[in-house]
């Protein structure tokens, strides 16, 4: 347990959360003597296991559905565990729908092409998209439903509300009453919400953050996790701020803001409501190495802080082939959320991901997500170290081209090269 670390980083408005906290509870999903498990399977499918516990949730695969369209009502959030999704997250709701109001169109894709260009592979996309405008009791009923329907399997709820601590008390007490297994907040959506002191204006405002995050955590009986922005400078600070206040787990990331493009014909900006347009947040394959770099941050500094053992991190952003989430895992990921990459290839795309992940485990006898979960994240280090290391790496190099230290060195194989290495012209 990260309790020493986690005691050393709570101050004083925050020591009411205990390290070790009683509300948590454990899925009856897919318990099992992990190792008794693992030798079973060799024998049976030699298949690497990629079933993953995280705070106390355990789920079949670390492929999550990230908020958004395809968590958007009951019958799509049914396809995904039917298509064997390890669980969902759904669409982001707040006590009153009907102050949330879409436009459309409200989607614009970056071509590999030319600007504007109708061919070539999608790699961006922009959506200024606010959270559910389909009234909470519906949501909530269909929360319901479905853990009635899939009591073993996780669903998470997300949820935002406005600067008003009755507000989230009332928020996550309803949710909670549906029986989901965890809540992710949402501090991060870049658009809309801010306007009304939401989302993202919460998520880069760690005083408002520290206080809003107290609010929740002492309401809470579910695993929290925040979900953050990558719109600010340092987005350690949020996340650590998160954690100190009582979150269990930190998602990131969510959208980058944006602007599409600018259509040369018309000379609008996209995507195009009536003739204008408003910043809203990128995401896709082209958002991918930002949220590598982002995750990476939190992950050192969670490993440095808090110690790595039992709070969660959630890597978003994407994501659409196995080896997109090795790369999440390898930086100390649990689990891989996926949102626009189902928007482009349907939900079966869980087929894939888990088989290309599985291809990469078998390639390096890994068993387990845990045998490679952080393993890639040592080799990241500072500019300085970097000079330092070559320049070690150099200075070895010149020593051999110097020739033998002793006679004993002297090899068969190389035996021409060393005395190469010793003749002066
Ligand atoms: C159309 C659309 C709507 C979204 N709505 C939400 C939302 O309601 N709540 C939320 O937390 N994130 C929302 N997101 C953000 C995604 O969950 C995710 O963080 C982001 O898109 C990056 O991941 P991706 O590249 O896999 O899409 C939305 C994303 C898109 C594309």
């Amino acid at each position: 347990m990260a309790s020493l670390g986690f005691t050393r980083q709570i101050n004083s408005s925050v020591a009411e959360f205990p390290a070790t906290r009683p509300r948590r509870r454990q899925s009856s999903g897919f318990s099992r003597d992990r190792v008794g498990f693992r030798v079973f399977a060799q024998a049976a499918a030699a298949e690497p296991d990629l079933s993953v516990t995280v705070n106390g949730l355990t789920m079949p695969n670390p492929f999550v559905i990230g908020s958004g369209p395809p968590g958007t009502n009951y019958t799509v959030m049914k396809r995904a565990f039917d298509e064997g999704w390890g669980a969902v997250i759904a669409k982001t709701v707040s006590l009153d729908a009907a102050k949330v109001v879409n436009v459309t169109p409200r989607y614009a894709r970056l071509k590999a092409g030319a600007n504007g260009s109708a061919k070539g592979q999608i790699i961006g996309w922009q959506n200024i998209e606010l959270i559910s405008d389909r009234p909470l009791e519906i949501m909530l009923k269909e929360f319901k439903q479905l853990k009635e329907e899939y009591p073993d399997r996780i669903l998470i709820a997300s949820i935002m509300e406005e600067y008003n601590k009755a507000g989230w008390e009332e928020l996550i007490d309803r949710v909670e009453q549906t029986g989901i297994d965890a809540i992710e907040i949402n501090f991060s959506c870049p658009h809309g919400m801010p306007e009304r002191k939401m989302g993202a204006a919460v998520g880069q405002d760690c005083a408002l953050l520290e206080e809003v995050c107290g609010w929740i955590n002492a309401k809470a009986t579910v695993p929290v996790w925040a979900k953050m922005t990558p719109n600010i400078t340092d987005i350690t600070q949020p996340a650590r701020v998160s954690l100190q206040n009582g979150c269990e787990g930190i998602a990131a990331i969510n959208t980058i803001m944006s602007v599409m493009g600018i259509n040369l014909d018309t000379l609008r900006p996209e995507p195009c409501v009536e003739g204008y347009s408003t910043p809203g947040g990128y995401s896709a394959k082209a958002v991918h190495p930002i949220a590598l770099a982002k995750v990476m941050s939190i992950a050192k500094m969670m490993k440095q802080e808090f110690g790595d053992k039992e709070y969660s991190l959630s890597a978003i952003g994407g994501v659409e082939k196995g080896s997109d989430a090795a790369e999440f895992i390898l930086l100390g990921a649990n689990t891989v959320q996926v949102c626009t990459g189902v928007m482009m290839h349907g939900y079966g795309l869980v087929k894939k991901l888990c088989s290309e992940l599985q291809e990469f485990m078998k390639k390096h006898n890994f068993s387990c997500i845990e045998d490679f979960r952080g393993s890639s994240l040592e080799y990241f280090t500072t500019h300085m170290d970097l000079v330092r290391r070559q320049q070690e790496a150099i200075r070895e190099r010149k020593a051999v081209k110097k020739g033998l230290q002793s006679d004993k060195d002297w090899t068969g194989d190389g035996f021409v090269k060393e005395t190469e290495s010793m003749v002066s012209n």
